[in-house]
């Protein structure tokens, strides 16, 4: 898969987010389904979008134990979702079960990418609660590697980390980014900012952009601006 834009639908039902694909006139941008559409209206959420032609990520961030895990990435899987992610945190042996549950019969599965350390977790949170005391960006980049070594596609991480991230992990390991903002738009509560094209410069295989393109007064445009300056 080459380098894209994947919209965050991060819409509470499934009424919403038709409106906002329906503006989407002979286009199928890729999507990015999370928990919180996921959980107000259930897999027939994924069904529908994947029936109107869209690539759907489907964000839920699974974390349990490797049996448990392994499971339900195999329900996932039937779904036809292109890809879909975990928590790092979780163990190589959970990453290991998850590629498993994955696998289709015919060998195909859907892209699987790890969550390393969210960006809402600072030092300070992982030291003081989850007692890890290495600096934390060497925790990021630890935990990728284990995502690589269980044979995992990617991870999602800051645009700021992509370049880093293949320089440990190699070019081929998809570095999947949020965080991106253009240049003359809010920020928002998004901390640590790339504009499309710096993310495409640092070699970024996906961006996830929400709200630039969702609260824009024409999505369309701005989702064409994001392609413009990542893809093109
Ligand atoms: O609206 P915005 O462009 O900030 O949306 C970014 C999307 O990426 C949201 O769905 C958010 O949950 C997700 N995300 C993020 N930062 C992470 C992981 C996921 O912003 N570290």
């Amino acid at each position: 898969m080459g380098k894209d834009v994947i919209i965050a639908c991060d819409f509470d039902s499934a009424e919403k987010t038709f409106a906002f694909l329906d503006r989407f006139v002979g286009k199928k941008p890729f999507v990015k389904i999370g928990m919180e559409l996921y959980y107000a209206e259930g897999p027939s959420i994924v069904r529908e979008i994947k029936k109107r032609g869209h690539k759907i990520f489907l964000d839920l961030k699974l974390h349990d134990i490797p049996n448990t895990v392994k499971k339900s990435m195999a329900v996932l899987s039937r779904l036809d979702v292109d890809m879909c992610n975990l928590h790092a945190g979780g163990t190589c042996r959970m990453m290991e079960a998850a590629i498993e549950g994955l696998t289709r019969e015919d060998g195909t599965r859907p892209l699987l990418i790890a969550v390393t350390q969210l960006t809402s977790t600072d030092q300070e949170s992982m030291e003081n609660d989850l007692l890890i005391h290495e600096p934390i960006a060497e925790v990021v980049m630890h935990y990728a590697a284990n995502a690589k070594k269980a044979g995992l596609d990617g991870v999602v991480c800051s645009p700021l980390e992509a370049g880093k991230v293949h320089e440990r992990c190699g070019k081929d390991f998809l570095t999947v980014t949020p965080g991106v903002r253009f240049a003359d738009g809010d920020v928002g509560d998004q901390k640590r900012v790339m504009t499309p094209a710096e993310a495409k410069k640092i070699g970024s295989d996906y961006i996830v952009v929400g709200r630039p393109i969702t609260a824009a007064a024409d999505p369309v445009a701005a989702y064409e601006r994001c392609v413009a300056e990542f893809v093109d």
